[in-house]
């Protein structure tokens, strides 16, 4: 099981926070942060962008993911989520992490107090459906 470092869960914590304060959700007005580490030092970052067509509505964490993967990254050390209440991540964001590393270390901020909680996604999401689940072609 992989760790962070205090100082890699700071720079995390305060990449979700500042992404939190771009998020899009004017209907739920619930707005989330997500910065993912990358092996490689670097933070990317998304927040929640919600739709008048509300099922078109988009995680923060998937939007950091799929930023991520955009970038050409693959495998990622840590993961942190901004919210009021450091709540966890959805099931779909879960599943959706759970893709790169299902030992991913979590890092839940909580905006209103600033308090961090360390997880891993392995906790988060026992049990989990994956690739090597998949039968193989042919
Ligand atoms: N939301 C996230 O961004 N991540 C989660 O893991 C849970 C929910 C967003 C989706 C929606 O814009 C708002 O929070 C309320 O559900």
């Amino acid at each position: 099981m992989s760790k962070l470092s205090d100082r890699r869960i700071e720079q995390l914590a305060l990449a979700a926070v500042d992404v939190c304060g771009r998020a899009y959700a004017p209907y739920s007005k619930f707005e989330v942060g997500a910065a993912i580490l990358m092996q490689d030092g670097q933070v990317i970052a998304g927040c929640n962008v919600e739709n008048a067509s509300y099922g078109l509505s988009i995680c923060a964490e998937r939007v950091a993911a799929a930023a991520a993967v955009s970038a050409g990254y693959r495998e990622w050390r840590g993961v942190a989520i901004a919210s009021v209440g450091g709540v966890p991540p959805c099931g779909a964001c879960r599943q959706f992490l759970a893709e790169f590393g299902l030992h991913t270390p979590v890092v839940l901020v909580n905006l209103i107090d600033g308090a961090r909680h360390v997880c891993h996604l392995s906790e988060l999401l026992p049990s989990s459906f994956g690739a090597g689940d998949l039968p193989r072609p042919g």
